[in-house]
């Protein structure tokens, strides 16, 4: 823990001091090969990224090109075969499965098909769910998930279970989520990708303004073109390997500035509104 302090002082040294402030992600040399009977498919093929705090980047490639592959490996949700992943100064694949897990719990929200949410459960209870699992207490959780809600404009279907709500609401669910816990980076793989082009535009728009006015790192996986030129950055791959990265203004403003891991370890960006949770906890309480 002390260790982990030091160097977080170190950095923030190093960025006053104005030398090159460390990413948030750092993605390095990352292989990934599936192994079905004989067959071998080189998923990712020694991939190199790096992705400051508050970048919004999306990516876009052909199917089967490695896209969620990515995402599950730079998210430690998948191991990989060679290569490293440092998150906020943390390699992940470093430290035990168990440990990984937690700090994935701490750092990092999914909108992902596969995590659906849990048919059972209220929207309110779906979106505490993450808060619970960090040990926030119950009346707490249930607050931030009420705001949060509220942030996504669902405010008034709390209560409601997932069946009862439409597909765009219940994307919605799970980008507050998602982002409740005010992760340090959320993975989006093809959040619109089965909503009209009406909800898929208020998805899209929900996810820009929380990247734009609190600073939230979003990776998105898309096949609308129209999203990846409205994203500050635009990555490609072809076959397991990017081919193309581009930063540029979005289409509905300049390109967020983005603070870099050690500053948002130190002082996280205000929550500019007044519904908005509390404090990120971002990497500060991840280990
Ligand atoms: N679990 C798996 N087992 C074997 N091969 C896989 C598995 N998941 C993905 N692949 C293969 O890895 C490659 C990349 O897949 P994927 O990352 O899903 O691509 P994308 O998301 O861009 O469509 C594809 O050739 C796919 O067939
Ligand atoms: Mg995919």
């Amino acid at each position: 823990m002390v260790a982990i302090w030091c160097r977080w002082f170190a950095e923030i040294m190093v960025e006053k001091s104005g030398m090159t402030a460390t990413p948030l992600l750092r993605a390095e040399g990352v292989r990934k090969i599936y192994r079905t009977g004989a067959v071998e498919v080189e998923a990712l093929r020694g991939l190199d990224l790096e992705v400051e705090a508050g970048e919004l980047v999306a990516v876009m490639g052909p199917s089967g090109s490695g896209k969620t592959t990515l995402l599950n490996c730079l998210s430690g949700l998948d191991d990989i075969d060679g290569g490293r992943v440092i998150l906020g100064g943390v390699d992940l694949f470093a430290m035990p499965d168990a440990r990984r897990t937690e700090h994935r719990a701490r750092t990092m929200g999914f909108v992902f098909q596969a995590f659906n949410l849990i048919p059972v459960f209220t929207a309110v209870e779906n979106v505490e769910l993450p808060l619970l699992l960090v040990g926030v207490a119950p009346a707490q959780a249930r607050r931030r998930a009420a705001d949060m809600l509220e942030r996504v404009g669902l405010g008034a279907r709390g209560a409601h279970r997932p069946n009862e709500l439409s597909g765009g609401e219940q994307q919605r669910v799970t980008i507050a989520r998602a982002l409740v816990a005010r992760p340090a980076i959320v993975w989006a793989d093809e959040p619109t990708g089965n909503l009209d082009s009406e909800m898929a535009a208020q998805v899209m728009d929900l996810l820009r303004t929380l990247n734009r006015d609190e600073g939230q790192t979003i990776i998105l996986v898309t096949h609308d073109p129209g999203i990846g030129a409205a994203a500050g950055r635009l990555i490609r791959m072809r076959d397991g390997a990017l081919i193309s990265d581009e930063r540029r203004a979005p289409a509905n403003g300049p390109v967020p500035s983005a603070p870099s891991a050690s500053s948002m370890a130190a002082s996280p960006p205000a929550p500019s509104s007044p519904s908005a949770p509390e404090a990120p906890d971002a990497l500060t309480s991840a280990v």
